[in-house]
């Protein structure tokens, strides 16, 4: 069935920035570049099938919460009310959830414009009832949401643990940003993976088909297609590892060898086993969460978990004193 248009509101930060932040991050030490640049639609497309692989627990326990849960979450949130999805890849939770909520509207929001747009319009089409929008934006940089007729009542929805990408300071920053775009009344749905034995961590990011190791590698692809970087993908081998100072996974891209790479004109050397730092994934205990939570001003309504206690769902209120 094909459903109504997707209405495509385009945010998205010009291609200067993912030029610009990969020279800024390549001339720090020790080297970094934002998580944020994996996802063009061949990123997508491995995040996905990093989902499906077996040793990836925290997509599948996160989807068996919400199909659990969702009736619960739905006497939670008023119906009518509008969906916001932040980084809402191929939408699949989402649809765990449309059913029981019975929102008017939903917004997609995410960086990857090709693949949000086939996302939201197959949801358009599935859900013919739904006032389907695609917000192509950076919210690490800006949360700028198409404005709304009528009062109704916004729902973040940002699962998959994302907020674990995020420093602490930089996590807050975003959850505050969340805040004042959903405003008064707003609430927000966010998975926020758990801490837990080391092993389990460690190979949930190190799958043995290498799918993860496809995803990590697919940036040096890209900046070799998108920027014309002068850089020998096979140069390099993915590595993640479980830092227990900071209670985070981390993913690094290592130089195989003594090499330089070039970009734009610009050139940066590397030591053989010299990283670029290319994720973290923080984990929480559930008070260490309610803590940041309380800090951007929400507090904590309700935590739905999973028997074993390896990932949360947790339900947020903007607190009254900071609501616009
Ligand atoms: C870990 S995936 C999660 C996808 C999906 N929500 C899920 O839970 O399976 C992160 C998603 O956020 C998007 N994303 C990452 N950084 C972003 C940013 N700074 N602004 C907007 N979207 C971003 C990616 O394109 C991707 O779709």
């Amino acid at each position: 069935m094909t459903g109504a248009a997707v209405s495509f509101h385009d945010f998205a930060p010009e291609q200067d920035d993912f030029l610009e932040e990969v020279v800024a991050g390549l001339s720090q030490q020790p080297k970094k570049i934002s998580p944020k640049f994996f996802y063009d639609k061949r990123g997508s497309e491995l995040f996905d099938a990093i989902c499906a692989q077996p040793e990836y627990y925290p997509t599948q326990t996160e989807m068996n919460i919400l199909h659990n849960n969702a009736n619960d979450i739905a006497q939670h949130i008023e119906p009518d009310c509008v969906v916001v999805d932040l980084g809402s890849g191929s939408s699949e939770k989402a649809r765990l959830l449309l059913d029981a909520l019975r929102p008017s509207g939903y917004m997609g929001v995410d960086i990857s414009r090709e693949f949000l747009l086939a996302a939201t319009q197959r949801l358009a089409d599935d859900f013919p009832w739904l006032d389907v929008h695609a917000v192509c934006t950076d919210f690490s940089q800006q949360l700028e949401l198409p404005a709304q007729s009528g009062d109704k009542q916004k729902l973040a929805f940002f699962p998959g643990s994302s907020i674990g990408n995020f420093e602490p300071g930089a996590a807050l920053d975003l959850l505050r940003r969340i805040a004042e775009a959903i405003g008064e009344g707003g609430k927000l749905l966010i998975g926020v993976d758990l801490k837990k034995d080391e092993e389990l961590l460690v190979a949930a990011y190190n799958d043995d088909a290498g799918v993860t190791e496809e995803f990590n590698l697919n940036l040096l692809q890209r900046m070799q297609e998108e920027l014309q970087a002068d850089v020998d993908v096979d140069a390099f081998s993915h590595r993640a590892f479980y830092n227990n100072k900071h209670g985070r996974v981390e993913m690094h891209l290592v130089s195989d060898c003594e090499q330089t790479i070039e970009i734009d004109g610009d050139e940066f050397s590397f030591l053989e086993n010299e990283s670029i730092h290319t994720e973290n994934s923080h984990k929480y205990h559930i008070e260490e969460f309610a803590e940041l939570a309380q800090q951007a001003n929400f507090e904590v309504e309700k935590v739905w978990t999973d028997a074993e206690q390896l990932f949360s769902v947790q339900l947020l209120n903007v607190k009254a004193a900071i609501a616009k």
